[in-house]
């Protein structure tokens, strides 16, 4: 009988193809990023890029992300972008997978629940079965999500979570449920290495402006000069993780001996009320704060827990909010067209 290895594993991990391994190769790491033309994707990809021993191949259907984000890199000798939807097969040779593919934002990902919920499930099982067939370690992005309307606070990631099944953000929240059981699956049935990180809110440059996300719609009706539109009661709080940090845990993750699922965020914890006030403050003092009706299954609390990032990763953010808001500020008012004020 196979000895069982860690976390019920029976298989050692596949082995690479014998070119990885010859000499020629052997200091270039392929690494593809899924979703790579999108907000946290595309930071990602800068940083790997920085490193010349890296190639990167960018794969993403552009339904949130956009080739603007990877401008830099088009044409790069090191750079490869493909058009192409996770929920069919892809068939590439590398060593690392960084599978960001889902759209992150409500509006986006219940705009096509069904199309949500296969990218998570269809699309997280396409890049398992190719980690399987090259042998590459392969992260997959989760999410706070998992948690639901948490019963715990802050979150550990011992939490099993409270989420409702069948309401409208269940196409997210518990696909990424599922992409996470894929994992592990792959992990003991089939000896692939995973990595997975649980990502609490993050923002900075490049977010789409009109994605109903908080920091976004904040920022940009601020800079609009509309009214900052705070969901009832407005004392729900968020923990907000500036995206540089993001980006350098989840390359840490992904180097490191850990399967995760380790909560990776920013454990600072506002009020929607506070953020709205922060960024009053910072572009426009005189612009109204309106209360607007919430939407169904809003958690009340978020808070990562990040003692495990701390201890395995050596990770924990360095941004505080209010110095992210200004980069985010600075990167809106270029895309909207809004200068500052002398
Ligand atoms: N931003 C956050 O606060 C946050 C929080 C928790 C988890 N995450 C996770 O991080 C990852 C990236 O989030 P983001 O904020 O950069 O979102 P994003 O929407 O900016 O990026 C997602 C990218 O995936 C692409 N994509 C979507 N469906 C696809 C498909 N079927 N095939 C190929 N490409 C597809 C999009 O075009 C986009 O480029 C997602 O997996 C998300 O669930 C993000």
């Amino acid at each position: 009988m196979a000895k069982e290895l860690s976390n019920g594993v029976s298989k050692p991990p596949p082995t690479p193809s014998p070119l990885r391994n010859s000499k020629f190769f052997q200091s270039n790491m392929r690494i593809l990023v899924t979703g790579g033309a999108g907000f946290i994707g595309s930071h990602l990809v800068d940083k790997l890029m920085e490193n010349e021993k890296n190639e990167v191949i960018v794969a993403d259907n552009f339904f949130t992300g956009s080739k603007d984000n990877l401008r830099k890199w088009i044409g790069h000798p090191r750079f490869e972008l493909i058009r192409h939807d996770v929920t069919e097969p892809l068939l590439v040779e590398v060593d690392q997978i960084y599978h960001l593919a889902c759209p992150a934002s409500p509006i986006f990902y219940k705009y096509n629940p069904v199309k949500t919920i296969k990218t998570n499930v269809i699309g997280t099982l396409n890049m398992l079965g190719l980690a399987k067939r090259v042998g590459a370690r392969i992260l997959l992005t989760s999410t706070s999500e998992v948690y639901g309307d948490p019963l715990e606070h802050p979150q550990k990631e011992e939490y099993w979570g409270n989420v409702n099944p069948i309401g409208v953000r269940s196409c997210y929240d518990e696909g990424k449920r599922v992409a996470e059981t894929l994992m592990f699956d792959y992990h003991r049935q089939h000896g692939i290495e995973i990595r997975i990180a649980r990502i609490f809110n993050t923002y900075g440059p490049r977010m789409n402006i009109d994605d109903g996300r908080v920091v976004s719609n904040f920022i940009a009706q601020a800079l609009r000069g509309e009214p900052l539109t705070v969901q009832a009661p407005g004392t729900q709080t968020r923990s907000f993780c500036y995206v540089s940090d993001m980006v350098d845990g989840l390359i840490r993750l992904m180097e490191g001996d850990n399967t995760g699922p380790i909560n990776l965020g920013n454990p600072g914890e506002f009020t929607m009320m506070e953020l709205a006030e922060a960024v009053k403050e910072l572009i426009d003092p005189n612009v109204p704060v309106k209360n607007v009706e919430n939407t169904p299954d809003d958690p009340r609390q978020r808070k990562p827990d990040i003692t495990k990032a701390k201890e395995l990763l050596g990770w924990e953010p360095k941004i505080t909010l209010r110095q992210g808001l200004p980069l985010m500020e600075e990167d809106f008012r270029q895309r909207l067209g809004v200068p500052k004020k002398a």
